[in-house]
C-alpha cells in the first residue's frame, strides 16, 4: 500500500558565504522532526545520496559541488500530520536556508534510504571494526570484528564521523598492552543503535553496557545485540542511576549535554579508566577539555574529522 508523505526540500546558503546552520545541524533537525532519513541532492549531478542519522558520509560529488560553490540541497519525507513543519521552516529560514514542501505518495521511500547504507570499516592498530547493514556481505579479514546493524530509527550505523572517532579511540585504547580487555567493563552513554557497546563486546571486553534516554533507541539496540549474538546490557537507566566503575566510558552526545553530564561521567570511571567524548564541534573542543580537566581527568588524545572532534581523557 502506498503511503502519503510530506516531501520537504531545503536549500542552504552558497557555501562560500556565511554557512548559517551546518548541514549536520539541519539534518538533525529534520530527523528529529520524524524523517527516517535525509537525501542529499547534488546541485550539479543527477543522482542523489540518501543519508540517515548515521551515514552522513560525504557524497562523491561533494568536492565538485564545493568547488562550484554550490548550495547544499536536501530532501526528506515527514508524516503529513507533523505539526512542527511551520516551526522547522521558520528555524531554517532564520539560518538562511530556503524551504519548500509538497505532498508525495510512495510505497517504498521509508525503506529506500536503508538500501543505501554502506559498510563502514574503521581500522587502527592492526585491527578493524566493520559495521555493516544485514543485507551487505563483506570479506572478513583475520583481525576484523564485524558488527551488523539495523539502525531502524536510532542513530548509529557507524558511518557518522562522531561514531567513527569513538571506534578509532576504542581500538587505540584496547591495543595498549597494559589494558586487559577481558578484565574491562565498558559503558556507552547514549547508545543509539548499540553499535559501540556491541563493538566493544566483540573486541573482547568482559562486560558492555549501553544506556539511552530514547525508548526507540533502546529497542533498536536490543534488536542489534540479538542480531550480533552479543551479550550486552541495554538499559533505560539514567547515567546518575548507573552503579559501578567502568574501564572505558564513551559518550557521543552534543557538547552541551556532555558538560551537563560531566560529574556523573567522571564518577563512573574506574581508576586509570578512559573517557571517550564525541559529538563535539571543533570549536567546542578546548572548552570540553578544560571542563573535564577541572574534574581531574587528563587529556590524552584527540581526533578530528570534518567539523567534528573527539577526545580521550584518562582518570589519573
Ligand atoms: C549521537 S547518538 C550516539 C549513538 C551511538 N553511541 C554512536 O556513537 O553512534 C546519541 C544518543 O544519545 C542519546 N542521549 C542523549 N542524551 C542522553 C542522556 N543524557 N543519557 C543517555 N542517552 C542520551 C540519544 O537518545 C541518542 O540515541
Amino acid at each position: 500500500m502506498s503511503k502519503e508523505w510530506l516531501e520537504i526540500k531545503v536549500r542552504g546558503p552558497l557555501r562560500g558565504l556565511s554557512p548559517g546552520a551546518s548541514k549536520d545541524a539541519v539534518i538533525e533537525a529534520i530527523i528529529n522532526a520524524g524523517s527516517p532519513g535525509v537525501q542529499e541532492d547534488s546541485a550539479y549531478f543527477p543522482h542523489n545520496l540518501i543519508l540517515s542519522h548515521s551515514s552522513w558520509a560525504a557524497p562523491d560529488d561533494e568536492a565538485a559541488d564545493i568547488r562550484n560553490n554550490a548550495p547544499i540541497c536536501l530532501t526528506a519525507y515527514l508524516d503529513p500530520d507533523f505539526r512542527g513543519v511551520e516551526k522547522l521552516k521558520k528555524d531554517l529560514k532564520k539560518q538562511g536556508w530556503s524551504f519548500s514542501s509538497s505532498s508525495y505518495r510512495d510505497k517504498d521511500w521509508s525503506v529506500k534510504w536503508k538500501a543505501n547504507l554502506k559498510t563502514i570499516r574503521v581500522a587502527g592498530h592492526g585491527r578493524a571494526v566493520v559495521v555493516k547493514p544485514g543485507w551487505r556481505t563483506v570479506k572478513k579479514k583475520a583481525r576484523d570484528v564485524i558488527v551488523e546493524i539495523d539502525p531502524g530509527m536510532a542513530f548509529g550505523t557507524g558511518g557518522h564521523e562522531t561514531t567513527r572517532m569513538c571506534l578509532k579511540a576504542m581500538l587505540w585504547i584496547l591495543k595498549d598492552k597494559r589494558f586487559k580487555p577481558a578484565a574491562s567493563i565498558f559503558l556507552d552513554v547514549g547508545t543509539g543503535s548499540g553499535v559501540l557497546a556491541i563493538a566493544a563486546k566483540k573486541l573482547g571486553v568482559k562486560k558492555a553496557v549501553g544506556i539511552d534516554i530514547d525508548a526507540v533507541a533502546l529497542g533498536v539496540a536490543r534488536k542489534n545485540a540479538r542480531i550480533n549474538r552479543a551479550k550486552i546490557v541495554v538499559s533505560s537507566k539514567s547515567l546518575e542511576d548507573v552503579r559501578g566503575r567502568f574501564s572505558i566510558v564513551t559518550a557521543n552526545i552534543i557538547s552541551r549535554e556532555l558538560k551537563r553530564l560531566a560529574p556523573a561521567l567522571v564518577k563512573r570511571l574506574a581508576p586509570n579508566g578512559f573517557l571517550i567524548l564525541s559529538g563535539i564541534l571543533g570549536h567546542e573542543k578546548a572548552g570540553i577539555i578544560e571542563m573535564f580537566s577541572a574534574h581531574g581527568l587528563e587529556f590524552v588524545k584527540g581526533y578530528s574529522r570534518g567539523e567534528w572532534a573527539a577526545v580521550v581523557l584518562l582518570n589519573i
